[in-house]
């Protein structure tokens, strides 16, 4: 994810530069990379990810994230390691430290906001730094900084919509003929799968984002296992063109609704008549309608992302962190 950020902040510099935001990359980190930190900033080899020395993992004497991030003397964190739904760990440990070592921290892990959302959020604002997240659900799309910047006052009641690419574009491969298999590896080649495929046709991806959603927006504490969840590992081919040709496609569904006593979620298969526009949402588009105080079905589509829409999220919120 960070070397397609690297190639648009290349691709915006003379955009970024308008807005007086300079920028290098003084620091790289992956399990296999190790710590890398060079503050003069790296040139080459960051968007093929080949920056290391061969045969040499990591930068002498970086053993942890705080030392890799002072070495680095970082400003600003990209954490866009793989989810951990029951954990979200390591990413919370990263942003964390981040944040203690006066570092923004900006994330397109949705595991920190259900684990650790408040914490990092006071951290933040004791050190006067910012946690920002908008690349966690539906990619890029504008959807915390709407609600947080745009929607002042406004109530959410619930929401509904498609927020799994994977799954999505699996069922859209079965109608068309592929097997379960074959619509994976699509999925898997364009790059919108959890590296640990399961965690989005088990629904685990789906339920996390939902739960983000709920905690940021409706201000409700969800456990993931509070979250009514099915995947769409029991759906046989027949059965999802069967669902198609009698108008009735079969799509993961997102939900939310606040009740007296705080929220029901759930995450499931559902046949959506053809009159309703979640039907038409194909591959790796996705959609979400909000139910709010004001405006009672507020949509907000994506079609066909690519990794630069998540890329963009953490772009704008880079912008948002050192501007704001
Ligand atoms: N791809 C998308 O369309 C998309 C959209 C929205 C949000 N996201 C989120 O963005 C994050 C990254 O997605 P991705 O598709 O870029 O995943 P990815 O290709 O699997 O990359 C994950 C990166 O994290 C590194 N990593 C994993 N665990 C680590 C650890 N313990 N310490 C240090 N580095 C670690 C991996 O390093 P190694 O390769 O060396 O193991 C790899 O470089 C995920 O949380 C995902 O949910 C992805």
């Amino acid at each position: 994810m960070n070397r397609t950020l690297v190639r648009l902040l290349r691709d915006k510099e003379q955009e970024l530069r308008a807005r007086d935001i300079a920028w290098r990359v003084t620091g790289v980190a992956t399990r296999r990379l190790g710590w890398l930190a060079d503050s003069e900033g790296f040139d080459t080899g960051l968007e093929t990810g080949s920056i290391s020395t061969p045969g040499r993992a990591g930068t002498p004497g970086l053993h942890n994230v705080r030392e890799w991030l002072q070495a680095a003397r970082a400003d600003v964190l990209f954490e866009a390691t793989s989810l951990n739904p029951q954990s979200g760990q390591p990413a919370i440990d990263h942003i964390r430290a981040a944040l203690e070592c006066g570092a923004h921290a900006i994330t397109a892990n949705k595991g920190p906001i259900v684990h650790a959302y408040d914490e990092l959020c006071s951290l933040a604002a004791t050190r006067g730094r910012r946690f920002l997240f908008e690349s966690t659900v539906m990619d890029g799309v504008p959807i915390f900084s709407m609600f947080r910047d745009s929607l002042p006052t406004i109530h959410l009641q619930g929401f509904r919509g498609i927020l799994n690419s994977t799954t999505n574009v699996i069922l859209t491969g079965m109608e068309e003929g592929l097997s379960f298999q074959e619509s994976l590896a699509k999925a898997q080649q364009i790059g919108v799968a959890e590296t640990d495929a399961s965690q989005d046709i088990d629904g685990w991806d789906a339920a996390v984002k939902v739960a983000a959603l709920v905690i940021v927006l409706m201000g409700v504490h969800i456990q993931l296992h509070e979250i009514e969840r099915e995947g769409i590992g029991n759906l046989a081919g027949e059965a999802v063109r069967a669902a198609r040709a009698e108008g009735k496609p079969y799509k993961l569904i997102c939900r939310a609704q606040r009740t007296e006593r705080g929220v029901t979620a759930s995450v499931r298969p559902e046949q959506v008549p053809l009159s309703d526009p979640l039907a038409w949402v194909a591959g790796t588009s996705s959609i979400v309608y909000f139910e709010t105080d004001i405006f009672p079905a507020l949509a907000i589509t994506e079609h066909d992302p690519g990794l630069e829409a998540t890329a963009y999220g953490m772009l704008a919120d880079f912008v948002r962190a050192v501007t704001l």
